[in-house]
């Protein structure tokens, strides 16, 4: 038998310990050992719930019985988080977390600090939910040397940006919807800022090229900006505005960043809609892998942390070798990186097209009946920093959004 604890109560790990129970024969069949929860540690009291005899308010109560092999952390956020899992992982303890922002932050040192203790550090759930992307990257393309990764890595604003473009649903009323979910994050601005798929591009990223990715590197833009009048334009053009997350490596430099994108349904990442989320890797020898499916919520989170707790209990005694070193990644300035960049400009008139002529040479022009107040066009591929300077000499853009076609 190995006796599990689960740090938090909420909708993870209320789903983790559902998992246990809907399916927990086969588990244990798969694992080899009954997995039994001993503690479900939260500061709440759960009356009437069968929880209940299991509910303990003290982290030591866990922490110092020697019979807890594996802990279970899906509290989120760093504190007190990080302190629990290493303490757990220096009492010989293996932790599974789905906490992204704990990973992205502490990844590294939890990885040495376990291989340390001959103990193992999980971290499936941390990035597209349900969809097994970590394991692959650690086990299945070791082959391979990683030169991108792009996704779409969070639920939330894909769930909002699908709502908005296929039922034209208002931004905040579908932001309720997914909050009602369980999708979105504590503070939803960590989904809709763009905060949450840069923690997860981050992970990605480290363990892609094997050093410490620093999330607040990362060039990131969420949605906020997003409008009706953009999908508008969106559709006119038979693209979807996505948020994508992405790393890639050019010769020697590696570009990340977060922003909305728009892309074509040639795109592997077209058709990946509502709470799904999609990983596209290139390796340099596997060629283009997808990886797809449920990016958030209570049961497709639960599922992958409760597969890392069968790995865990698969593997007492025995470190899983992840390589992802402290030694810090210098991401290249994002200035240098070249897109083309669809822009909106509040003014129609042939002066301001003679301008945008002038300054952007040739472009396309995306014409949208309702919007005749309004010049809109895709500039050809530029960089960042050359696309900035000339668009500083304009004063009446409303919005820019980067293209991926
Ligand atoms: N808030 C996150 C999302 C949850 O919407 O993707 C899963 O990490």
């Amino acid at each position: 038998m190995v006796n599990i604890a689960v740090l938090g109560y909420g909708t993870v790990g209320s789903g983790v310990v559902e998992v246990l129970n809907v399916n927990g024969d086969s588990i244990n069949k798969r694992c080899g050992h009954e997995i039994q929860v001993k503690y479900v540690l939260d500061l709440r009291d759960f009356p009437g719930d069968p929880i209940q005899d299991k509910i303990v308010h003290n982290y030591e109560t866990i922490v110092n019985d020697p019979e807890v092999g594996i802990i279970v952390e899906v509290m989120g956020g760093v504190e007190p988080a990080y302190t629990f899992v290493k303490e757990a992982i220096l009492k010989g303890k293996s932790v599974c977390t789905s906490n992204k922002e704990l990973v992205a932050k502490h990844g590294a040192e939890l990885l040495k600090l376990s291989k340390q203790m001959n103990v193992n550090f999980l971290f499936e759930a941390s990035v597209g939910g349900g969809i097994p992307i970590i394991r692959p990257l650690n086990q299945s393309l070791t082959a391979d040397e990683i030169e991108e990764i792009t996704g779409i890595l969070n639920g939330t604003t894909n769930y909002i940006l699908t709502k908005m473009s296929n039922e034209g649903s208002d931004f905040n009323s579908v932001l309720k919807e997914a909050q009602a979910m369980g999708y979105a994050e504590r503070n939803p601005q960590a989904d809709i800022e763009g905060y949450d798929a840069c923690r997860k591009i981050a992970i990605l990223s480290s363990l892609a090229f094997g050093m410490q990715v620093d999330f607040e590197d990362i060039y990131t833009e969420g949605i906020t900006k997003i409008t009706e009048a953009d999908i508008k334009y969106a559709k006119a053009m038979g693209a979807s505005i996505k948020l994508l997350g992405s790393s890639k490596k050019e010769q020697d430099h590696v570009y990340a960043m977060v922003a909305p994108m728009l892309i074509k349904p040639s795109h592997p990442l077209f058709s990946v809609n509502d709470v799904f989320n999609g990983i596209f890797v290139r390796g340099n020898v596997i060629g283009d892998v997808m990886f797809y499916g449920s990016g958030a919520g209570k049961l497709p989170t639960a599922s992958a942390v409760v597969a890392d707790v069968v790995d865990a209990a698969k593997h007492i005694g025995t470190n899983i070798m992840t390589l992802w070193s402290s030694k810090k990644l210098e991401l290249s300035d994002i200035k240098r990186a070249t897109h083309r960049f669809f822009v909106r400009v509040a003014a129609n008139d042939e002066k301001t097209k003679e301008q945008i002529a002038m300054e952007f040479g040739q472009v396309d022009v995306i014409a949208v009946p309702d919007m005749k107040e309004e010049y809109a066009f895709i500039t050809m591929p530029m960089s960042e920093e050359t696309y900035q300077q000339k668009a500083e000499k304009f004063k009446n853009i409303v919005s820019m959004i980067r293209v991926n076609f």
